[in-house]
């Protein structure tokens, strides 16, 4: 068990930086995801916390301890990767119980270690099976298993679910997170997926460019974003996002000159810089019947079966809206939206940050 402290990081590559300066605090037992393009960093940073890459410069604590040098067999980390790595030739149970018998652990405690991991994981019945006899889920599993036994102080996933089908996905993730509660290990784990990081992590921390833009509880990045970035990353389908300015006492649309009605909190907001960048995501769009909304011509339907989304033009920018599959729109309809009050965005047209 332990804490995860890194500061004043700095990561290059010859003449290539890849983290110009990141400061990250990870506390005991805590999950955290990481999310970003590809590119951003993050398997980088994930391979210097185990120690398989160096740092330039900067300090990186696992608990108290200052590891920048210690090696990765010392740092007591255990890191799940996107392939697993399995050893093909041996059973799952020589998988498991091999970094314990290189250690010299004790025979009886080594199979005691085992079989709580497989008995937690589910995975006793395939014990004596080699890997190429599991499905991906069962060798996932496995993966992580040969990481349990071995007790460490804390979890690094690399996109362990991606081989993954979507309904496995659903269920390792689910099983993951049961088992971050029930071993009390920190954890950090990288996803390209919404739906992991909004439902695993206790804080998500949003990279680009080996920049750290927001770190905070999925509720805030989704209900908060820090700036334009974040908003547009968070969130499926995306954030829309529309050029709007302040004139004559109304919101208007900078691109078309259509009003958009705001709510007095948010208008009081857009005042003040005069011109901003709107956004509004796809699930706070209202149907509405009265006149307050705004006009648009449904271009495209996707019905999801829960919800069905509505694509639009609007202020020249290609729009989404999420809505009630019971309206059941059709191509060509002409419908009225307004911004739900309170939910929509605000930001700085230059250089993107949430205007509050
Ligand atoms: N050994 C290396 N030498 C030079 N550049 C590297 C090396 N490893 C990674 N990079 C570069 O560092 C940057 C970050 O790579 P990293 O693998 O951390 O990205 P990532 O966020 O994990 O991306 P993905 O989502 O695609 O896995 C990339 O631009 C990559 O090309
Ligand atoms: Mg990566």
């Amino acid at each position: 068990m332990a804490s995860i402290s890194i500061r004043n990081l700095v990561k290059r590559y010859g003449n290539f930086t890849v983290i110009p300066d990141l400061n990250l605090e990870i506390a005991d037992h805590e999950f955290v995801v990481f999310v970003g393009p590809s590119g951003c960093g993050k398997s980088t940073l994930l391979r210097i916390i185990a120690g398989l890459e160096p740092i330039s410069s900067g300090d990186l604590y696992i608990g108290d301890k200052r590891v920048n040098g210690v090696r990765a067999a010392q740092r007591d980390i255990a890191m799940v990767f996107q392939d697993y790595a399995l050893y093909p030739h041996m059973r799952v149970y020589d998988n498991m119980s091999f970094a314990l018998e290189l250690r010299g652990t004790p025979k009886a405690e080594i199979d005691a270690r085992v079989k709580r991991a497989a008995a937690l994981l589910h995975i006793e019945p395939y014990l004596d099976r080699k890997p190429k006899e599991l499905s991906g889920g069962q060798r996932q599993r496995v993966a992580m298993g040969r990481a349990i036994v071995r007790n460490p102080k804390a979890f690094l996933f690399d996109e362990p679910l991606s081989n993954l089908d979507a309904k496995l996905r659903g269920q390792v993730r689910a099983e993951i997170k049961a088992l971050s509660q029930e071993l009390k290990t920190t954890m950090v784990f990288v996803t390209h997926d919404q739906i992991e990081a909004m439902t695993m992590a206790d804080r998500i921390v949003v990279l680009q460019s080996g920049t750290i833009l927001q770190y905070d509880t999925p509720e805030t990045v989704y209900e908060r974003p820090a700036n334009q970035f974040v908003a547009g990353f968070i969130g499926s389908p995306a954030m829309n996002f529309f050029p709007v300015e302040w004139r004559d006492e109304r919101a208007i649309l900078s691109q078309g000159a259509t009003a958009v009605p705001l709510d007095g909190e948010t208008a009081g907001r857009l005042r003040q810089p005069g011109n901003a960048v709107l956004g509004i995501r796809p699930e706070h769009f209202a149907v509405v019947t009265d006149a307050d909304g705004i006009a648009i011509n449904v271009k495209l339907v996707e019905p999801l079966g829960s919800d069905t989304l509505l694509h639009f033009d609007l202020a020249n920018v290609s729009a989404i809206a999420r809505v009630d599959p019971s309206l059941r729109p059709k191509i060509g309809d002409r419908l009225s939206l307004r911004p739900q009050p309170g939910k929509t965005h605000l930001f700085d047209a230059a250089n993107g940050q949430v205007l509050r």
